[in-house]
């Protein structure tokens, strides 16, 4: 397989101290629709996504639930596995940082860093953040010694010998990545906090702990345990091995690598920024080409926290509105790389406007009306019988292009709001044709010309809208009468090149059209 064929993407591998939260399902929803499009486009797809489960954090949640931390892990693991079949995400690997195979790659990454001469024993002093798994420097601390990111909890003081990474060394190569890859770090925000924070000079960061039992021994040195981040960032190299293939560096680096994009939230961007690439360089592996940081999501403009009760539950979420509502609402609501809020009566009042209205209702009244004036067939058309100057082909012609560029830059809202565009134009030009009137008058061809035009492009809109809403858009395929007699969930033809599918005019002229029925029933707010 080339390079060019293939395309990793990443979600982060999340901590199982508790059960998923909002955050993880949202990149986790975006880490898919990528996944899902670039299928379109032909590639061969790995969507990696799993759970990050060593460590402080982790060890003392298990112990206060009076629970051996493999069980808990387990309990947990299942449970984001439950969500992401809910959310219909299609991965093809779920990586468990506590699994043998992980150990393996683990240590034999310890021993390439090592025999680099890259660690080193050190005294680490400094205050630590148990809830982010890192050390604060006292400046960024609220008074109290709270991370700002968890002001709950203080910072808790160590003063212990650690095993140390020397991330200083690799400074100015860093810096050099920066330059010469411009868009390593999406987006340039990101990338400029990134960019000044290593101008600044890096340190070298601790890699083991002691007194912690829940973790993979240092090699050599088992009093040690290795730092959840140093052994969780490894889990993206795991989770690249052939199931059936032994867990050694060179296999698991033989197929997929380098990742094509690691999806994460902008809090755990210097781990993969800067951390990660300079661990990669002094094992002389090459680095993965992009590292997106998305935005925070707040609920009705207040930080979500369980502390002042108002996180979203994403299994009742789903459970409540399904897969759908959310991905899209999530997807288009927000601008890919801002910070966005989640406002139920807002969110209800969107995917009811643009999916149940806007799209739903427009597939339906045209389907009754081919029903009515050409026998329930897709009119006797095709793409040069209509005019080019029809505001329909006009667009339609240039969007396969504009969204699969949007997609490509992970702008997915910008992608919806294109798809939505025309789906608003197709509606004011049947009103403004009005079909009905023209059949009264006996304009047959005109009647087929406009319901041929609106077909297609509601056809061009499911294709192009599938990556966020793939059940929907399964079946508005299905009514325009693909593969009738089939439940199939997945109805749009995944080996039809994106380009044949992605152009205007493609609905087959007398495709016996499907029963019409709403494709997705409005949402009610509780
Ligand atoms: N275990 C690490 C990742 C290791 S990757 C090798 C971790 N896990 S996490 O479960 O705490 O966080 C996972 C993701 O959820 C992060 O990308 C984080 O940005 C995201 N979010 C957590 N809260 C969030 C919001 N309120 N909004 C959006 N995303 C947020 O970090």
């Amino acid at each position: 397989m080339s390079y060019n064929d293939k395309f990793a993407v990443t979600t982060p591998l999340y901590y199982v101290n508790d059960l998923p939260h909002i955050g993880s399902a949202y990149t986790t929803m975006a880490a898919d629709v990528v996944a899902r499009f670039q299928r379109m486009r032909g590639k061969s797809v790995l969507l990696i996504t799993g759970t990050d489960e060593h460590g402080q954090k982790i060890q003392r949640t298990a112990e206060g639930l009076k629970l051996a931390p493999q069980e808990h892990c387990d309990l947990v693991a299942a449970g984001f596995e439950v969500l992401w079949q809910k959310l219909n995400i299609q991965y093809d690997r779920f990586s468990r940082t506590t699994s043998s195979r992980h150990a393996a790659i683990v240590k034999e990454f310890f021993q390439k860093v090592w025999a680099k001469g890259d660690i080193y024993l050190g005294q680490q002093t400094g205050w630590y953040c148990v809830s982010c798994e890192e050390f604060k420097e006292e400046r960024d601390l609220l008074p109290g010694h709270r991370c700002t990111l968890h002001p709950n909890r203080e910072a808790e003081w160590r003063d212990e010998q650690n095993y140390f990474f020397r991330l200083s060394k690799y400074q100015n190569q860093l810096l050099a990545l920066y330059q010469e890859r411009l868009d390593f770090i999406l987006p340039a925000s990101r990338r400029n906090e990134v960019l000044s924070f290593v101008s600044q000079g890096l340190q070298d960061f601790s890699i083991s702990r002691v007194n912690l039992e829940w973790g993979f021994p240092i090699p050599g040195d088992p009093n040690h345990t290795i730092y959840v981040w140093f052994d969780a960032l490894l889990g993206y190299v795991t989770a690249l091995l052939d199931p059936t293939s032994e867990p050694t560096l060179e296999n698991a680096l033989s197929k997929w690598w380098p990742i094509n994009l690691h999806l994460i939230g902008k809090d755990i961007l210097r781990f993969h920024a800067i951390y990660w690439p300079a661990m990669l360089m002094s094992a002389d592996v090459p680095l993965p080409e992009r590292v997106f940081g998305h935005g925070f999501l707040t609920k009705n403009g207040q930080k979500m926290s369980k502390s002042i009760g108002n996180t979203i539950d994403p299994v009742a979420l789903v459970d409540r509105y399904g897969a759908d509502a959310i991905r899209y609402y999530f997807l288009k609501e927000i601008e890919f790389g801002q910070d966005g809020d989640f406002n139920e009566t807002r969110f209800v009042n969107i995917v009811n406007a643009d999916l149940a209205n806007d799209l739903g209702n427009l597939l339906n009244r045209t389907l009754k009306m081919a029903q009515k004036y050409c026998d329930g067939q897709v009119p006797a058309c095709s793409d040069e019988d209509i005019p080019a100057d029809n505001p329909l082909k006009a667009q339609g012609l240039t969007l396969g292009e504009r969204v699969a560029q949007a997609y490509e830059s992970l702008a997915f809202s910008e992608a919806a709001n294109a798809i939505l565009t025309l789906v608003r134009y197709c509606n004011k030009w049947i009103d403004e044709q009005a079909p009905w009137a023209l059949y009264k008058q006996g304009q047959q061809q005109k009647v087929e010309q406009v319901l041929y035009a609106v077909l297609e492009s509601v056809r061009l809109a499911a294709y192009l809208l599938s990556p966020i809403i793939p059940d929907i858009s399964s079946e508005i395929y299905r009514q325009l009468g693909y593969l009738t007699n089939c439940n199939d969930k997945t109805l749009i033809n995944d080996t039809l090149p994106f380009t044949t599918q992605a152009a205007w005019g493609v609905l087959a002229a007398k495709q016996t059209l499907g029963e019409p029925k709403p494709v997705f029933a409005r949402l009610e707010l509780p």
